[in-house]
């Protein structure tokens, strides 16, 4: 049984996503050991805390922690629930090198966007489907990667495609980009990864299905 950390700050459609694969039977050798939010008030806490997770929260901005200290805050919890692989699901804190050592190869992130297009500091959240638009791309997506230290530059693991239509807003498009690709990829990574199916072999993610 894989134990998985999720690391969360926002609404918690993905982890939601986790959760309902795991309780459909659809994700089935995996568990939810903890949830931490970087932000107390996230309703991804409460999507935890109606599914009997352990949820908790961590804010270096309120506890005033320096990054190494955050990453050791977060490491002595991963560690007490003895979690195997972290998955950032709409976290916006930064992990430091301490941390992304620790776990190296076993951090993986979603990110609205087919990387490399669309990605990189400062592009999260609306701004990816902004740029998608702006662009005129006529596919875009969502990625789940290993993360290092690179902002959205780990091996990718799964990519699945949208449709950008000429009448989409960023709002729009972030719906359809969420329920079409990101639920469906990000339980679907975890599941290959709890398999054993998910190898790096020279900067790059196999999947042996
Ligand atoms: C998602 O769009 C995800 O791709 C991005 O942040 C958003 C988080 O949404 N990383 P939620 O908190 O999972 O609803």
């Amino acid at each position: 049984m894989l134990n998985v950390g999720v690391l969360v700050s926002g609404g918690g459609t993905n982890l939601q996503a986790i959760i309902d694969s795991i309780e459909s039977g659809r994700l089935l050798s995996a568990k939810i050991a903890v949830v931490v939010s970087s932000n107390e008030k996230a309703y991804a806490l409460e999507r935890a805390k109606n599914h009997g997770i352990p949820a908790l929260s961590v804010s270096k901005a309120k506890l005033n922690l320096s990054q190494s200290d955050y990453d050791e805050a977060l490491i002595k919890i991963m560690s007490s629930y003895s979690v195997d692989l972290i998955v950032l699901a709409g976290f916006m804190s930064m992990l430091g090198e301490g941390f992304i050592k620790k776990y190296e190869n076993r951090i993986i992130n979603i990110h609205p966007s087919l990387i490399p297009s669309f990605c990189g500091k400062g592009c999260y959240g609306k701004e990816p489907h902004r740029r998608a638009i702006e662009r005129g791309v006529k596919l875009t997506g969502a990625t789940v990667h290993f993360v290092n230290n690179e902002y959205d530059a780990g091996p990718i693991i799964i990519q699945k495609a949208v449709d950008v239509l000429d009448d989409d807003t960023p709002e729009s498009l972030q719906a359809r980009v969420m329920k079409e690709a990101e639920w469906i990829v990000l339980p679907e990574a975890i599941r290959l990864i709890s398999e054993g199916k998910v190898k790096v072999e020279n900067g790059r993610a196999k999947i042996y299905e």
